[in-house]
């Protein structure tokens, strides 16, 4: 059997071209190829009925499958699971290919685009003075105006450089389908933002195979609070969480070697430095038996 490529059906998936060779071997298989343009992203999503197969062609596709960042490159295969929320984004200025094989054959009426919102949760936690309250859609005045103050950048994402609005939303609402993300309150008042992730680097992963690890990002927005205990307390209230009621086993950071201050509000909770480098970043740690 030849399917030729002018039997493709060609379709546009939220500007991703799609070329749908339909359904082989009577169903158990389906084959496309999908082309990302440079920007271009797929929506969260999972899938009830197949496992995906991506097979990268040309240029480079990040994917999040199940909380775990992959860099794909021409080679590179990408598995994704039957039921495992996943998406994928071309980051990079050159447009990607990919051939993409679904196991059973695709079928739309088993595939679930995840809204493009903050996932929300219902976890309170107190700290000795500050509270941790879940993030919102109502919450973008202040988040936004603490993500559009270059003194706040320039410790946070070691830049002054301003993303554009829809950016910084999308990376809260993408953290937030592995992570609790958090408001921080001192007295009723929002004063920055933190959260608990699942781990989602694999060159951490991979070193502490079978551990349940997280990691911790945190912002105060308000820089005439900083240096007042808020951070460690909050760093420390989001450790508790972790540890006490949801299970991890270790919690991370990842701390510019410039950012002194976050690295000593993080040793102040507990962390020490961890045994291994990532892209220049200081690791530091804290191990459930070590807490407390
Ligand atoms: C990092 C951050 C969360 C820490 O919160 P905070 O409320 O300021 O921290 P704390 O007051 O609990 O602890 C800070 C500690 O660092 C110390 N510190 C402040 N500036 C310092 C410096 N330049 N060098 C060394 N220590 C410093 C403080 O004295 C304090 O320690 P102490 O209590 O022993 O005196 C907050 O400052 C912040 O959000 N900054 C901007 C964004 C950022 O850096 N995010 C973290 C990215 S990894």
């Amino acid at each position: 059997m030849l399917i030729r490529h002018g039997e493709a059906r060609e379709f546009d998936f939220h500007g991703l071209r799609v070329a749908d060779y339909g359904a082989t071997c009577e169903g158990t298989a389906s084959v496309a190829t999908v082309e990302v343009p440079a920007g271009g992203r797929h929506r969260f999503a999972y899938s009830s009925r197949c496992e995906k197969l991506y097979f990268v062609t040309g240029g480079t596709v990040q994917f999040d499958v199940d909380g775990v960042v992959y860099k794909a490159g021409p080679g590179d295969l990408v598995v994704v699971p039957r039921g495992d929320v996943f998406r994928y984004a071309n980051w990079w200025d050159e447009s990607a290919k990919m051939l993409l094989v679904h196991v059973p054959a695709f079928d739309p009426a088993a595939e679930h685009v995840l809204p493009n919102e903050i996932r929300l949760h219902d976890v309170h936690v107190r700290g000795k003075r500050i509270a941790l309250r879940p993030m919102t859609e109502n919450d973008w005045e202040h988040v936004l105006a603490w993500n559009a103050d270059p003194e706040v950048l320039v410790w946070s994402d070691d830049t002054t450089e301003i993303r554009p609005e829809e950016d910084t939303k999308d990376i809260y609402r993408s953290v937030s389908r592995f992570a609790f993300v958090f408001i921080i309150e001192d007295e009723g008042e929002p004063i920055g933002e933190c959260w608990l992730q699942k781990m989602n680097l694999p060159e951490i992963i991979e070193q502490f195979p079978g551990k349940d690890l997280r990691r911790i990002d945190i912002m105060i927005g308000r820089k005439d609070v900083w240096g007042q205990g808020l951070g460690s307390d909050a760093i420390k209230a989001l450790v508790a969480f972790g540890f006490e009621q949801d299970g991890a086993d270790g919690i991370f950071t990842l701390v510019s070697p410039k950012n002194l201050r976050s690295q000593r509000a993080f040793r102040k909770a507990g962390f020490r430095q961890a045994p291994l480098e990532w892209r220049g970043e200081v690791a530091l740690a804290v191990w459930r038996e070590m807490s407390g």
